[in-house]
Protein backbone atom coordinates (compact mmCIF):
# COMPACT_ATOMS: atom_id res chain seq x y z
CA UNK A 1 0.00 0.00 0.00
CA UNK A 2 3.25 2.01 0.95
CA UNK A 3 4.82 0.97 -1.79
CA UNK A 4 1.63 2.26 -4.44
CA UNK A 5 1.48 5.55 -2.57
CA UNK A 6 5.13 5.89 -3.13
CA UNK A 7 4.44 5.69 -6.84
CA UNK A 8 1.08 7.64 -7.15
CA UNK A 9 3.17 10.89 -5.42
CA UNK A 10 6.72 10.26 -7.76
CA UNK A 11 4.02 10.05 -10.83
CA UNK A 12 2.66 13.30 -9.66
CA UNK A 13 6.04 14.75 -9.10
CA UNK A 14 7.08 14.26 -12.40
CA UNK A 15 3.92 15.09 -13.69
CA UNK A 16 4.31 18.16 -12.47
CA UNK A 17 7.87 18.55 -13.10
CA UNK A 18 7.36 17.90 -17.07
CA UNK A 19 4.28 20.81 -16.70
CA UNK A 20 6.79 22.92 -15.83
CA UNK A 21 9.43 22.32 -18.50
CA UNK A 22 6.19 22.73 -20.87
CA UNK A 23 5.83 26.39 -19.61
CA UNK A 24 9.40 27.53 -19.74
CA UNK A 25 9.40 26.43 -22.70
CA UNK A 26 6.38 27.98 -23.83
CA UNK A 27 7.19 31.49 -22.09
CA UNK A 28 10.99 30.96 -24.02
CA UNK A 29 9.64 30.36 -27.81
CA UNK A 30 6.77 32.91 -27.27
CA UNK A 31 8.99 35.97 -26.06
CA UNK A 32 11.70 35.27 -28.40
CA UNK A 33 8.92 35.32 -31.08
CA UNK A 34 7.87 38.38 -29.93
CA UNK A 35 10.97 39.98 -29.87
CA UNK A 36 12.15 39.01 -33.64
CA UNK A 37 8.83 40.32 -34.06
CA UNK A 38 9.74 43.76 -32.72
CA UNK A 39 13.18 43.54 -34.26
CA UNK A 40 11.38 42.76 -37.70
CA UNK A 41 8.69 45.41 -37.79
CA UNK A 42 11.27 48.11 -36.31
CA UNK A 43 13.45 47.24 -39.47
CA UNK A 44 10.70 47.79 -41.59
CA UNK A 45 9.62 51.39 -40.27
CA UNK A 46 13.06 52.56 -40.29
CA UNK A 47 13.56 51.40 -43.71
CA UNK A 48 10.09 52.72 -45.11
CA UNK A 49 10.64 56.18 -43.08
CA UNK A 50 14.07 56.91 -44.65
CA UNK A 51 12.64 55.50 -48.17
CA UNK A 52 9.69 58.58 -47.81
CA UNK A 53 11.97 61.13 -46.55
CA UNK A 54 14.14 60.29 -49.47
CA UNK A 55 11.85 60.87 -52.38
CA UNK A 56 10.16 64.04 -50.54
CA UNK A 57 13.25 65.15 -50.63
CA UNK A 58 14.25 64.55 -54.28
CA UNK A 59 11.00 66.76 -54.91
CA UNK A 60 12.73 69.65 -54.37
CA UNK A 61 16.00 70.53 -56.32
CA UNK A 62 19.13 71.38 -54.06
CA UNK A 63 20.92 74.61 -55.36
CA UNK A 64 24.43 74.99 -54.17
CA UNK A 65 25.23 78.74 -54.35
CA UNK A 66 28.94 79.87 -54.70
CA UNK A 67 29.93 83.32 -54.78
CA UNK A 68 30.46 85.05 -57.70
CA UNK A 69 33.35 84.87 -59.39
CA UNK A 70 32.83 88.23 -61.51
CA UNK A 71 33.02 91.63 -59.30
CA UNK A 72 33.54 95.31 -60.01
CA UNK A 73 36.54 96.69 -58.95
CA UNK A 74 35.85 100.59 -59.27
CA UNK A 75 36.53 102.98 -61.95
CA UNK A 76 39.89 103.49 -63.48
CA UNK A 77 40.20 106.80 -62.29
CA UNK A 78 40.59 105.55 -58.69
CA UNK A 79 43.66 103.90 -59.66
CA UNK A 80 47.55 105.50 -59.25
CA UNK A 81 49.87 104.85 -61.67
CA UNK A 82 52.79 102.60 -60.63
CA UNK A 83 51.41 100.89 -57.81
CA UNK A 84 49.92 97.41 -56.68
CA UNK A 85 46.33 97.94 -55.23
CA UNK A 86 45.63 95.72 -52.29
CA UNK A 87 42.03 96.71 -51.94
CA UNK A 88 40.71 93.28 -52.67
CA UNK A 89 43.40 91.34 -51.55
CA UNK A 90 41.49 89.56 -48.70
CA UNK A 91 38.47 89.63 -49.75
CA UNK A 92 39.12 88.65 -53.77
CA UNK A 93 42.57 87.19 -53.07
CA UNK A 94 43.34 89.79 -56.10
CA UNK A 95 46.12 92.47 -56.59
CA UNK A 96 44.99 95.26 -59.09
CA UNK A 97 48.18 96.54 -60.61
CA UNK A 98 48.05 99.90 -62.23
CA UNK A 99 51.09 100.20 -64.93
CA UNK A 100 51.49 103.31 -66.43
CA UNK A 101 49.78 101.60 -69.66
CA UNK A 102 46.85 99.97 -68.33
CA UNK A 103 45.67 96.96 -64.87
CA UNK A 104 46.55 93.46 -64.57
CA UNK A 105 44.28 91.51 -61.96
CA UNK A 106 47.32 89.31 -60.05
CA UNK A 107 46.23 86.61 -58.10
CA UNK A 108 47.68 86.55 -54.51
CA UNK A 109 48.17 82.99 -54.16
CA UNK A 110 51.57 81.95 -54.59
CA UNK A 111 52.28 79.15 -57.85
CA UNK A 112 54.48 77.23 -55.20
CA UNK A 113 51.97 75.47 -52.41
CA UNK A 114 49.09 78.43 -51.95
CA UNK A 115 50.47 80.46 -49.90
CA UNK A 116 49.71 84.57 -49.58
CA UNK A 117 52.87 86.23 -51.05
CA UNK A 118 53.50 89.98 -49.18
CA UNK A 119 53.61 92.99 -51.44
CA UNK A 120 57.02 94.62 -50.88
CA UNK A 121 56.82 97.67 -52.52
CA UNK A 122 60.21 99.25 -51.84
CA UNK A 123 61.91 95.79 -52.94
CA UNK A 124 59.50 96.10 -55.65
CA UNK A 125 58.31 92.02 -55.36
CA UNK A 126 55.98 90.06 -54.24
CA UNK A 127 58.02 87.53 -51.57
CA UNK A 128 55.79 84.71 -49.97
CA UNK A 129 56.08 83.88 -46.54
CA UNK A 130 55.93 80.00 -46.88
CA UNK A 131 59.23 79.26 -48.61
CA UNK A 132 60.61 82.63 -49.55
CA UNK A 133 59.64 82.56 -53.47
CA UNK A 134 60.10 85.86 -54.84
CA UNK A 135 58.12 87.15 -57.92
CA UNK A 136 58.49 90.71 -59.33
CA UNK A 137 56.94 93.72 -58.93
CA UNK A 138 55.80 96.25 -61.70
CA UNK A 139 58.42 95.70 -64.28
CA UNK A 140 58.90 98.05 -67.71
CA UNK A 141 57.93 95.16 -69.60
CA UNK A 142 54.45 93.84 -68.27
CA UNK A 143 55.22 89.82 -69.25
CA UNK A 144 58.09 90.36 -66.40
CA UNK A 145 55.69 91.30 -63.77
CA UNK A 146 54.99 88.73 -61.32
CA UNK A 147 57.53 86.64 -62.96
CA UNK A 148 59.12 84.33 -60.56
CA UNK A 149 62.22 84.59 -59.88
CA UNK A 150 63.40 82.96 -56.73
CA UNK A 151 62.34 80.27 -54.50
CA UNK A 152 60.41 77.38 -55.03
CA UNK A 153 57.35 78.68 -56.80
CA UNK A 154 57.70 76.78 -60.01
CA UNK A 155 55.91 79.56 -62.39
CA UNK A 156 54.47 83.03 -62.48
CA UNK A 157 51.47 84.29 -60.82
CA UNK A 158 47.95 83.81 -62.07
CA UNK A 159 46.55 86.82 -63.92
CA UNK A 160 42.48 87.02 -63.91
CA UNK A 161 40.43 88.70 -66.73
CA UNK A 162 40.06 92.20 -66.57
CA UNK A 163 37.83 93.96 -68.93
CA UNK A 164 36.04 97.79 -68.93
CA UNK A 165 32.68 97.20 -67.69
CA UNK A 166 29.20 98.96 -69.58
CA UNK A 167 29.12 101.42 -66.99
CA UNK A 168 32.99 102.25 -66.78
CA UNK A 169 33.88 100.08 -64.02
CA UNK A 170 36.49 97.72 -64.27
CA UNK A 171 35.17 93.81 -64.20
CA UNK A 172 37.57 91.22 -63.13
CA UNK A 173 36.37 87.45 -63.41
CA UNK A 174 38.29 85.31 -61.99
CA UNK A 175 36.71 82.54 -63.97
CA UNK A 176 39.43 83.11 -66.70
CA UNK A 177 42.71 82.58 -65.78
CA UNK A 178 45.63 83.37 -67.72
CA UNK A 179 49.14 81.86 -67.35
CA UNK A 180 52.29 83.35 -68.12
CA UNK A 181 54.15 80.28 -68.87
CA UNK A 182 51.75 79.26 -71.25
CA UNK A 183 52.00 82.13 -73.58
CA UNK A 184 48.53 83.61 -72.59
CA UNK A 185 49.04 87.29 -70.98
CA UNK A 186 49.11 88.51 -75.24
CA UNK A 187 45.54 86.73 -75.13
CA UNK A 188 42.46 89.40 -75.18
CA UNK A 189 41.39 89.99 -71.20
CA UNK A 190 44.79 89.59 -69.43
CA UNK A 191 45.74 92.79 -69.61
CA UNK A 192 43.52 95.91 -69.66
CA UNK A 193 45.13 99.08 -71.49
CA UNK A 194 44.34 102.38 -70.04
CA UNK A 195 45.65 105.79 -70.49
CA UNK A 196 44.27 108.39 -68.48
S1 LIG B 1 53.79 78.45 -50.86
FE1 LIG B 1 54.84 80.17 -51.55
S2 LIG B 1 56.88 79.55 -51.58
FE2 LIG B 1 55.84 77.81 -50.90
Amino acid sequence: MAENTQEVVKAENTAATQKVVEEDKHLYFGNRRSFLSKIAWGSFFAYFGLFVFGSVRGLFNRVIYEPSKSFKAGFPSEYTPGTVDERFKSTQKVWIIRTKDGFIAQSTVCTHLGCTPRWLPAENKFKCPCHGSGFYGIMADPKETAVNFEGPAPRPLERFKITLDSDGQILINKAVAFLGEKGQWDQPGAFLPYKG
